[in-house]
């Protein structure tokens, strides 16, 4: 078992071959032509460097009222539904019995990364978050259910999936940087994590 697998992780690396995730990239491109990616503000004023927008019933939105799932686009109207490559991903993975409510898009442009943090802003944990990574490399680090302790780092590359369920679903975990330029998938580099929740 590795460190991550550990700490609760199911890792499936290359999960998705280039032509599934060309076909990912695609639907993205139509999710954001109607949910355009903007830039989201901590609830402490400051801008995150991860550019996002989400499909689905809800998407995930911050600001000064804090972090919160949303049934509108801050610029108004309803999120797109999540492409279905996604959902078949979903299915095959986590349920077929209930799809997920929300696929949070993240936009990692060079330079860009989140810090540890927990997914806890949905009612319940005891449905995992399905992630999906596309383009350049992403260092994921994991640490612990509680802030502090050990963190254990994982490079995740393009079409790999994890899925964050029991121990893993409130673990501290975030993305420390990228290595921008080494994927060809996105025309203009970068990376996208997807991250399927159920919300309510
Ligand atoms: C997230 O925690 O929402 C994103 C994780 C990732 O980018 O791999
Ligand atoms: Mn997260």
């Amino acid at each position: 078992m590795t460190e991550l697998e550990l700490r609760g992780f199911r890792i499936l690396p290359g999960y998705l071959d280039g032509a599934r995730q060309a076909a990912l990239v695609d639907g993205l491109r139509a999710v954001a032509a109607k949910a355009p990616l903007f830039t989201p503000m901590t609830p402490m004023g400051r801008a995150m460097s991860v550019r996002m927008t989400s499909a689905g019933r809800y998407g995930w939105v911050s600001g000064s009222s804090g972090y919160r799932y949303d049934a509108a686009h801050p610029g108004g109207g309803p999120w797109p539904d999540i492409p279905g490559g996604v959902l078949q991903i979903w299915r095959d993975l986590v349920s077929a019995r209930r799809d997920p409510d929300c696929c949070l898009i993240n936009y990692y442009g060079e330079g860009a990364r989140m810090g540890l943090h927990q997914d806890r802003d949905e009612a319940d944990f005891s449905w995992p978050v399905l992630s999906i990574s596309l383009g350049d490399d992403g260092l994921l680090r994991v640490g612990n259910t509680a802030r502090g302790g050990s963190t254990v780092s994982h490079w995740l590359r393009s079409g790999d999936v994890v899925v964050m369920g029991g121990d893993a679903r409130l673990t501290y975990h975030g993305v420390d940087r990228i290595r921008f330029g080494s994927s060809s998938l996105l025309s203009g580099g970068g990376r996208i994590n997807l991250t399927c929740r159920v919300v309510d």
